[in-house]
């Protein structure tokens, strides 16, 4: 079909030009059919992320990739179809609230949600701890339910993007997972195959974040929505802090939970303020509303009136799930035992590493240290403290909940570790750091 030459894609990227889409193409298909090896593809690579991609080259790459395996057909769904992508965070349940929530509001729920790995968590496992929930729709089954109940979450399925996981394990053993434009190209590619026409996307920033400095959150959102613009998918980025973990629970029992209480509208401040966020942008991208001062009051009264919670049980229940976890939180999967860490001096919280917390919580089996390791549903941390509250010496700063006493002494040590306490009340941080659309 063509005389081109993996060499000379690699030498032109590596003199620093812009690879046409032709050439991308080339690359993508070739790679995932099996044809061209890993240390072509390696290589070039390693001369990406030296010469960066231009967002032209950016949008095409994740073409590429889209095209490389399946794509889910929302088409048969009314309206515009929104997406929300978190790039991972510790504490981060917003998606419990948000489904159920937006789709209250009228707007379309059809999401694909992945698991959690390393000190992230992961919205599958979450509902998995409601019991009877099942993840595992039938494509007939997700649509229909999305046309009678306003909200379906799946589980990932099919081939989607299989060229990114192929790259993804490639960059993972080359030094080239950082780098914006592959990191940009790697999640729109996965949200466009799984259907969205339009996506919101929360890049956290901090600690717990995988992209710790702001410079570098505020670079991906503005690639990410690059590649929304030139593919056709109207695309928002809220830059928003991980520097302490999102609400005051991580691990999947104690995250739904705290997902039912937000949206009783009991919520901490910090979590419902981001859903409220969040929530707004997909309002408006998903044209069920003018603008985003109009939809942050729209979904306050759902949360506050019951409605959102209402749908909630509907969406719970329409998955086989048992829908009186939202009145009877005592029904999730809980701990055997509680261990308090205690502060080991008064004054004020002044940090929280998000992502000491988040292994603090994978050792007592809240998360998953390899891909196939077994999660504990009920186990995980409460934060009694966060950053700015005042401690006496020997107060709960943080419960652990815990069924297996093995590694119940490192991750104790751990959490301490990630709790600072100062003298002086730390300059309040805002959550949400900035926009990019
Ligand atoms: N998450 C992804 O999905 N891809 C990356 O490249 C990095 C983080």
């Amino acid at each position: 079909m063509t005389s081109m030459r993996m060499y000379d894609i690699i030498h032109k990227k590596r003199e620093g030009l812009a690879l046409s889409r032709a050439e991308i193409e080339y690359f993508i298909h070739g790679y995932t059919r099996g044809e061209i090896p890993d240390y072509q593809v390696s290589a070039l690579l390693m001369a990406i992320y030296f010469r960066g991609l231009n967002p032209e080259e950016t949008a095409a790459l994740t073409m590429a990739m889209v095209d490389s395996g399946d794509r889910a057909d929302l088409s048969a769904l009314p309206g515009r179809k929104v997406d929300k992508h978190s790039t991972g965070g510790v504490g981060d349940k917003t998606t419990l609230v948000l489904a159920p929530l937006v789709a209250a509001a009228g707007a379309p729920v059809a999401k694909m949600s992945g698991r959690g790995l390393g000190h992230t968590g992961g919205t599958v496992d979450k509902l998995e701890a409601i019991p009877g929930f099942r993840v595992d729709l039938t494509t007939g089954e997700f649509l229909a339910q999305v046309r009678r109940v306003g909200v379906a979450v799946v589980a990932q399925t099919g081939q989607l993007a299989p060229a990114d996981k192929k790259l993804y394990a490639l960059r993972d053993v080359t030094a080239t997972v950082d780098s914006i434009p592959l990191i940009a190209s790697s999640i729109m590619s996965k949200k466009i195959a799984s259907g969205a026409g339009a996506i919101v996307l929360d890049v956290k920033t901090g600690s717990g974040a995988f992209m710790q400095k702001k410079e570098d959150a505020f670079a991906l959102a503005r690639a990410m929505v690059d590649i929304g613009k030139l593919t056709g998918r109207r695309t928002v980025a809220l830059v928003t802090d991980m520097d302490q973990p999102l609400g005051r629970t991580v691990g999947n029992a104690l995250e739904v939970k705290e997902a039912v209480e937000t949206l009783r509208g009991n919520g901490p401040r910090d979590l419902e303020s981001l859903c409220l966020e969040l929530g707004a942008h997909l309002l408006v991208l998903g044209g069920v509303a003018e603008n985003t001062g109009e939809a942050v009051a729209r979904l306050w009264g759902l949360l506050h009136h019951g409605t959102a919670l209402a749908k909630f049980k509907e969406f719970i229940s329409a998955q086989g799930g048992d829908p009186g976890v939202a009145d009877y939180p005592d029904q999730l999967p809980a701990a055997a035992g509680r261990s308090a860490a205690a502060a080991p001096r008064r004054g004020y919280v002044t940090g929280i590493d998000a992502a000491k917390v988040g292994r603090a919580a994978m050792l007592l089996g809240a998360g998953r240290e390899r891909k196939d390791s077994v999660i504990d549903l009920a186990v995980g941390l409460v934060l009694n403290k966060k950053v700015g509250d005042r401690v006496c010496e020997g107060e709960t700063l943080a419960e652990l909940h815990y069924n297996a006493r093995d590694r119940l002494e490192e991750a104790a040590a751990l959490l301490r570790e990630a709790y600072h306490i100062g003298d002086e009340a730390p300059r309040q941080r805002p959550l949400v750091l900035g926009t990019v659309n």
